[in-house]
C-alpha cells in the first residue's frame, strides 16, 4: 500500500481591476449572463460565459424547473450550447458569477460536482483543459487553470 497526495493550486485576485483585460471582458459577460437565467425557485442567478477557441463567446444562465432536479446549471447551458454550435471547439476560458437577492453577491462561486464531470467531459472531447475565472458581482476573483484539477479521480469508463 502507498498513499498519494493529491494537490492543486489557484489563483486569487482581490479585485476585478487585476484581470487582464480579456478576464475583465469574459467576467463582465459572466455577471451580466445572471440576467438570463431563469431561477424563480432559488432566486440564485448564475452567469456564466465561455470564450471558445474560434474567438465565440458563449453566455447562459441557470434555467430552473418546478420539478427541481429538471433543473439546469448556467455552466451546463453553456456547455450545451457551445457544442452545439460548435461541435468539438474547445473552451478556452469559462467565466462564473452570480446574483442572489437572498445574499450579498460578493464572493466566487465554483461550478457544482455535476457540472465538474461535466466539464472534464468537455475536456476529454476537445482535447483542451478549460480554465475557469470564479467571481461574484464584485469581491475576489479565482482563477483555476484546468477545471479537471477540481475533480480528482473523475468518472469514467
Ligand atoms: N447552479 C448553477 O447554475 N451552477 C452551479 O454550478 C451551481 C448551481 C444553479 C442551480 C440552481 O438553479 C441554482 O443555482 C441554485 O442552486
Amino acid at each position: 500500500m502507498k498513499k498519494e497526495l493529491y494537490q492543486f493550486s489557484y489563483k486569487v485576485y482581490e479585485s476585478f481591476s487585476e484581470l487582464n483585460d480579456d478576464d475583465k471582458m469574459l467576467l463582465s459577460a459572466a455577471r451580466d449572463a445572471a440576467a438570463l437565467a431563469y431561477a424563480p425557485y432559488s432566486d440564485f442567478h448564475v452567469g456564466a460565459a465561455a470564450k471558445l477557441a474560434n474567438g465565440e463567446i458563449i453566455r447562459g444562465g441557470n434555467q430552473e424547473n418546478a420539478s427541481f432536479p429538471a433543473g439546469l446549471c448556467a455552466e451546463g447551458v453553456v456547455m450545451a450550447v457551445a457544442s452545439a454550435r460548435f461541435p468539438r471547439v474547445p473552451i478556452e476560458t469559462l467565466a462564473i458569477s452570480y446574483v442572489s437577492t437572498r445574499t450579498e453577491s460578493d464572493h466566487p462561486i465554483a461550478p457544482c460536482g455535476i457540472c465538474r464531470q461535466s466539464l472534464e467531459e468537455f475536456r476529454l472531447k476537445t482535447g483542451s483543459p478549460v480554465r475557469l475565472l470564479m467571481g461574484g458581482q464584485n469581491g475576489k476573483i479565482f482563477e483555476v487553470d484546468d477545471a479537471a484539477e477540481l475533480l480528482p479521480l473523475a468518472f469514467r469508463f
